[in-house]
């Protein structure tokens, strides 16, 4: 099957397709003008879509994706800079949360969103562990304080947070109701998942949920065997970061200050 295919009486061979092909694998076939892909393009397309997502006329599929398979861009519903800018900073790290459990279709829908983020070479490495019931979040942030146990004498910085998980307060997943994982092979998809997890950071405040990294967590999961095992990832995989997420308790007032950004201009 050819990689796409181009409708000659829709295409305006504005050359487009040509110019923001990311693999440089399209050309304008001599005698008509039409698109055509360069040989061997099979083997180097990252089938990103960018070619179907540009054309105007809709006249370009690719075999994996039509225009007709390809929600439109609606101008009207993207948001406005300050708005985007306003969710940007206030958005906070939640680390009190509400006993509602977050729907599962809600949390599928929300990860979807996420994995709109780019990816290297649109490799899409990305996967996702749920760790809905909120018995097994605490399993798991007991497994994080035996570890913390276990190399305490080094990390006297852990001491605080044992201290406080036997009295009572968990300090590793916060009594969130759910845990999210991003997960991805080892060698590839650790920027992947930091940019997928900041995502759904983003859509999770923006839809009426808090969420806040598991570094804890995280670190735990490549290094502790028992935590390892408890999240039972593929092999191979690694988990690139830890997302603790559900309903927020209190509602942020106000922008906390930041450092301004720290810029050198070459
Ligand atoms: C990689 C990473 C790991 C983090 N790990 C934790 C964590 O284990 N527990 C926690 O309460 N917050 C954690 N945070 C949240 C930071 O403490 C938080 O981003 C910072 O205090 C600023 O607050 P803000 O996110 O509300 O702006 C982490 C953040 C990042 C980026």
């Amino acid at each position: 099957m050819s990689l796409f295919t181009v409708d000659d009486t829709k295409c305006n061979r504005d050359g487009i397709c040509v110019e923001i092909c990311p693999a440089q694998i399209i050309v304008l076939d001599e005698d008509h003008q039409v698109p055509i892909h360069s040989k061997g393009a099979k083997e180097i397309c990252i089938n990103c879509g960018h070619c179907v997502s540009v054309c105007p006329t809709g006249a370009l599929s690719l075999s994996t994706m039509s225009p007709e398979d390809c929600q439109p861009i609606q101008q009207e519903l993207l948001p406005r800079p300050e708005r985007v800018e306003h969710l940007l900073r206030s958005r906070r790290s939640i680390r009190t949360y509400t006993d509602q459990m977050v729907d599962r279709k809600l949390l599928t829908h929300l990860l979807q969103i996420a994995s709109y983020a780019p990816t290297g070479g649109n490799r899409q490495p990305v996967q996702w562990h749920i760790i809905y019931d909120p018995d097994d979040v605490q399993h798991l942030a007991s497994l994080v304080i035996d570890w913390m146990r276990s190399t305490m004498q080094k990390r006297s910085s852990s001491n605080r947070l044992v201290t406080d998980w036997d009295s009572g307060i968990d300090r590793i997943c916060r009594n969130a109701p759910h845990v999210v994982v991003a997960h991805a092979p080892k060698n590839r998809g650790s920027a992947s998942c930091n940019i997928a997890l900041t995502s759904l950071e983003l859509i999770a405040y923006a839809s009426g949920l808090g969420a806040c990294w598991g570094g804890y967590l995280n670190a735990a999961a490549n290094l502790w065997p028992p935590m390892m095992k408890a999240l039972g990832l593929p092999d191979g995989h690694a988990c690139f970061g830890a997302m603790m997420i559900g309903y927020p308790k209190y509602r942020y007032q106000r922008i906390p200050l930041r450092n301004p950004a720290k810029i050198t201009w070459l």
